[in-house]
């Protein structure tokens, strides 16, 4: 094969010719520190429109300019147009189209078993139409007590998310808590839930007759108007490929990307953009790790522990690396209440430990799992440590510095962001010492054919063109909660988990699965008599969703002698009137 030289000049004898600078310039560039792509585009660029960022107002957060740090606020002395629109930069929303009504359910559909699909033409709610139910049912006086209570307890650490963080903490079911008193005004540093449900146009749908009542939070959660509206935002407006091209759309596309990438490192608390991967999903960025780091770190004889909560996707990717290499995994047990057994860990870790694979918090169960005390440990004998945070990062502040996780990943739709996107955090030293798990455009500084230079963290990883909108998408989605607060999150959650704890465990013949003291969002439960998808379905003729079955946890539910449960999760946009259905339906179903 022969590769033309571009050029009709002679190269002088004794310099190098163009294909060889080219190589030359490849290494050059993949050899500097930082991002080189990067900082290519910044000099090309032109100084681009602000990211939108979220304003929480009397209704739906809606998206404004931002400054750039060091100019004026974009938009100031511009008066605020009364036709701007929720979610909307206000200089487009005035010349944005009408938003039509959606269009009535259908009367029947073939696809859909909760008899209504997606009509055709429709568009956004809006936010301000929907009416909210009046918070002031039997449950609400006790949420109130609750939250109250909470404001008297010692004032909340810096990391709540750690052991000891108090708003985990649920009370001893057998000490069961008087809910009667008289309602408190709830903490001023508690969620608006009335205010927040205006936020979330799907918990205005019906089903079977009946108010939505999600409590598939674990399994995903829902969108607020605010991230709906910046995907829209993004394909009317930036839509384009990124690093890629000098013309304006890809200049906005990349900077919306980045700057959702620069959301993400300060919610996790990371130390550098540079740390973070875009990936499909936790369950993909846990493979990242297992055929990227894992391939070129674990070999034969090497032990990988896990606990018994995880997930499976935390459980398959590891075997399948330790098959490929005659490596062994090894297994946290838990107690009774479903938490980490502390001392039966420290017997597994040893000289061949090299990873320790471990959620924060478990999908099935929604145990705490005490993981600054299992960083540490792993450390202790040179481990790295991957943290499962899917579970975790909307319900807990996390700091993967203060945690001093390796790697730390999670999903953006667990988080109230699109599906389809998630994120790997590695710490830069270690990201750096990775090879690529996938080859493509993108991740490369030069490709000729006899080999190819790659480019740092991040783009070494994310190979052709990833999900650009969502990744936008997640960034709303922290903007929504980080102004909400995790904090205020905790603490109500915390309030309404113990609640529902409560109320189901009270019911004759209900098992609850998964009683640890440390623990969030989730209340599973068997209930004698009855097959757990059974309960399901009698609760979805109630329109009230919940995952039956068994969470792609298989080996947790196991350990404690069941194959499915019921598992309600909830979020900060559950209310206890909510709760107090699902624990009225299943009384019924306990009675007969
Ligand atoms: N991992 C999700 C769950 O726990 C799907 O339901």
């Amino acid at each position: 094969m022969t590769i033309q030289i571009p050029t009709n000049e002679p190269v002088p004898a004794g310099l190098p010719d163009e294909l060889s600078l080219a190589q030359l310039a490849g290494e050059f560039f993949a050899a500097l520190p930082g991002n080189p792509l990067e900082e290519l585009r910044n000099r090309a660029t032109p100084p681009r429109a602000a990211e939108p960022a979220i304003v929480l107002g009397s209704g739906s957060p809606t998206l404004a300019p931002v400054a750039p740090p060091g100019e004026a606020p974009v938009g100031a002395g511009v008066p605020r147009s009364s036709a701007a629109q929720p979610g909307l930069p206000e200089g487009y929303a005035a010349a944005l189209p009408g938003v039509p009504a959606p269009s009535a359910p259908s009367a029947s559909s073939p696809f859909y078993f909760l008899d209504h699909g997606y009509p055709a033409g429709a568009g956004l709610v809006v936010p301000d139409q929907i009416a909210v139910q009046p918070f002031g049912f039997p449950g609400d006086a006790a949420l109130r007590s609750l939250l109250a209570e909470i404001d008297h307890r010692p004032p909340a650490s810096a990391a709540p998310s750690g052991p000891g963080g108090h708003f985990y903490f649920l009370d001893p079911l057998t000490e069961r808590r008087q809910t009667t008193a008289a309602p408190q005004a709830a903490s001023s540093a508690t969620i608006d839930v009335n205010r927040v449900r205006r936020d979330f146009p799907i918990l205005q749908e019906r089903v079977n007759g009946k108010p939505l009542i999600w409590l598939d939070n674990a399994a995903t959660t829902h969108k607020p108007q605010s991230v709906i509206d910046r995907i829209s935002y993004f394909y009317a407006h930036e839509n384009s490929n990124i690093h890629r091209a000098a013309h304006e759309l890809a200049a906005r596309a990349t900077d919306a990307y980045e700057a959702a990438r620069q959301k993400v490192t300060k919610f996790l608390g990371a130390a550098s953009p540079d740390e973070i991967i875009f990936v499909r999903g936790a369950t993909e960025a846990i493979n990242l790790v297992a055929k990227s780091w894992g391939v070129a770190n674990i070999g034969a004889g090497d032990e990988i522990i896990v606990s018994n909560l995880e997930h499976h996707a935390n459980i398959v990717p590891w075997q399948q690396l330790a098959a490929e290499k005659g490596a062994r995994i090894r297994v946290i047990p838990v107690d009774d209440s479903g938490q980490i057994l502390l001392d039966e860990y420290r017997k597994l870790l040893n000289s061949r430990t090299r990873l320790v694979a471990v959620t924060q918090v478990s999908n099935a169960l929604g145990t705490i799992t005490p993981i600054h005390e299992i960083v540490a440990l792993a450390h202790s004998v040179g481990a790295k440590v991957l943290v499962d945070g899917a579970q975790a990062v909307s319900h807990l502040r996390v700091n993967v510095q203060a945690m001093d996780a390796d790697f730390y990943v999670f999903s953006g739709h667990k988080v109230f962001a699109p599906t389809g996107i998630g994120v790997v955090y590695g710490k830069k030293a270690i990201l750096d010492q990775m090879p690529p798990w996938q080859g493509g455009g993108n991740m490369i500084a030069d490709v000729t054919f006899e080999r190819t230079l790659y480019h740092g963290a991040p783009a070494r990883f994310e190979a052709g063109t990833g999900n650009i909108a969502d990744a936008v998408g997640l960034g709303a989605a922290i903007d929504y909660i980080e102004q909400l607060g995790l904090e205020n999150i905790a603490a109500y959650e915390h309030a309404l988990l113990d609640y529902a704890m409560h109320g189901l465990g009270a019911i004759p013949g209900l098992r609850l699965i998964g009683t640890a003291q440390h623990k969030t969002s989730v209340a599973s439960f068997v209930l004698q008599g009855y097959r757990t998808e059974e309960v399901g379905d009698a609760l979805n003729r109630e329109g009230i969703a919940v995952r039956s079955g068994h969470h792609c946890a298989q080996p947790i539910l196991r350990r404690f002698g069941v194959e499915a449960t019921v598992r309600p999760s909830l979020a900060f946009y559950n209310t206890c009137e909510e709760v107090d259905r699902l624990v009225s339906v299943v009384r019924g179903l306990a009675r007969r």
